[in-house]
């Protein structure tokens, strides 16, 4: 099928390559020239693992191509991705500007047959009905523009489109298993015309051609109406958040009436209802989803007369859990002030290199405040030289050479390969070797074995 992706952040080109993958033909729109000239030459402008490889596998057996021109991109598509940026306002809600000007565009640039569009931006709830106003309203535009070159105002079929919601719950890190491996896929629409393109366009991944496992059963695809697809969305990244919150709660409790979270969550994860999935107690849940989600969340209910309360309070517990390794570092050290103090790993998680809204910048923030002196390591920002809201920060090239000269260690991103440092001579080159596992991520007896003083979150203190 003929696809168009306008916007080509993490959602957009992931959306846009892996569709290319399975068989589709592709332009990704974007109106940043500098973004698409890179994508054009092969290189993905985010690290996302598996992605360039199948970018360029793309490219040379021409499935896809990249554009700033969104008249080419909407000409092309029989299926058109919104997948701009809905980034949060201060406000908390979002910003939905970008789908704004892009539905508008796709209106002045809409002509010939029957289109879907498809809203793949996290939307306040409502939007799609909104997004078909813009759409003709951008019609209408096009349609003075060619009465005033003299041109003909006969353009009935142009309009001819639907608006289908279409949410994604890609992992950054995992994008590309994601989009290939789904648990579900929703669709949200009262067109059964737009739904059965949907359904024909994601056919090999409901069928599981590509998939890890092809013996598991077939995706399930879920028709809802727009309103319902774009709640999906916004409730289950509320539901994990608060998943996590909740654990962090018990984490706490467990730290002052000296039980281990990690076992108490084994156990209660065992319990089918609950899952044992994100209940990873920690310094709490970051990136560029769960924070503005459920922000937008809670303010679609205020704006609807209803204080969501435990959606506040998740969004509380996090708050005060980021700088829970800093409590644990002034049991241990006492004063911080001109202490010097080194963080292993920068980013939300681990296989990404983002840092937006990441634990480590409030840490940060909060030891600067304290006096004392930051250094870090993470194996992506050093690597891509990213100092973005780093200022307070020096930033080492290796392991070694953070732990060299620290009063201790706190592990702030999960990296694999920080099972695998050599703790023992980070432990000699420290002032004093402590370390404030941030994530419960390493093994306790081994880190003591190597000489530290270690200490987890809820984790008998
Ligand atoms: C999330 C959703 O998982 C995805 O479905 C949606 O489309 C976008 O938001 P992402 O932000 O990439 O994906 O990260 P995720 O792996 O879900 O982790 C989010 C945060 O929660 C990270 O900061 C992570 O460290 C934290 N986390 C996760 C925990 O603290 N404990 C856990 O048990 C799991």
């Amino acid at each position: 099928m003929r696809v168009c992706v306008i916007g080509t952040g993490y959602v957009g080109l992931v959306t846009g390559v892996c569709l290319a993958h399975i068989g589709h033909h592709v332009i990704c729109v974007d109106n940043n020239e500098e973004k698409v000239k890179l994508m054009q030459s092969g290189q993905s402008p985010i690290f996302e693992p598996g992605l360039s490889e199948l970018m360029q596998e793309a490219i040379q057996s021409q499935h896809i191509e990249f554009t700033t021109d969104l008249g080419a991109g909407v000409a092309h598509g029989e299926i058109l991705f919104i997948a701009v940026g809905t980034p949060p306002l201060p406000t908390g809600e979002s910003d939905t500007r970008y789908v704004e000007a892009v539905a508008r565009g796709i209106g002045e640039h809409l002509n010939g047959g029957y289109k879907v569009i498809v809203n793949k931006s996290t939307v306040p709830i409502g939007s799609g009905d909104w997004v078909r106003m813009l759409v003709l309203d951008g019609v209408a535009e096009q349609q003075k523009a060619a009465v005033g070159a003299g041109g003909s105002a006969v353009m009935d079929r142009s309009a001819d489109f639907d608006v289908v919601s279409n949410p994604e719950f890609l992992r950054e890190g995992s994008a590309v298993y994601d989009t290939f491996n789904p648990d579900r896929i929703v669709l949200g629409s009262n067109n059964s015309r737009a739904i059965s393109l949907m359904k024909e366009l994601y056919a090999p991944i409901v069928s599981r051609e590509f998939a890890e496992d092809k013996s598991l059963p077939t995706v399930p695809v879920l028709v809802t109406d727009l309103s319902s697809a774009e709640m999906i969305k916004y409730a289950a990244n509320a539901f994990l958040a608060t998943k996590i919150s909740f654990i962090n709660e018990v984490a706490n409790i467990c730290d002052r009436v000296g039980a281990d979270v990690t076992q108490v969550a084994r156990g209660i994860g065992l319990d089918s209802r609950i899952g044992n999935k994100f209940l990873q107690a920690g310094i709490g849940w970051g990136g560029s989803c769960f924070p503005k989600d459920v922000s937008a969340l809670i303010h679609t209910a205020d704006d609807y007369g209803y204080d969501a309360q435990l959606l506040k309070s998740a969004v509380t517990v996090n708050q005060r859990q980021r700088v829970m390794a800093i409590e644990k570092l002034q049991q241990v050290l006492k004063i911080l002030k001109g202490k010097t103090v080194g963080l292993l790993g920068l980013t939300f998680k681990p296989d990404t290199d983002d840092m937006r809204d990441a634990p480590a910048l409030d840490i940060i923030e909060q030891l600067h405040r304290l006096g004392t002196k930051i250094k870090a390591y993470d194996p992506l920002v050093a690597q891509s030289g990213m100092r973005h809201g780093l200022s307070n920060v020096h930033v080492e090239t290796d392991p070694e050479r953070l732990a060299d000269g620290c009063d201790a260690l706190v592990l702030v991103t999960d990296w694999k390969e920080f099972r695998t440092l050599d703790y023992s001579k980070m432990a000699q080159l420290m002032a004093n070797p402590v370390l404030i596992d941030g994530r419960n991520f390493l093994d306790q007896e081994a880190l003591e074995k190597a000489g530290f003083r270690y200490m987890g979150i809820g984790r008998c203190g």
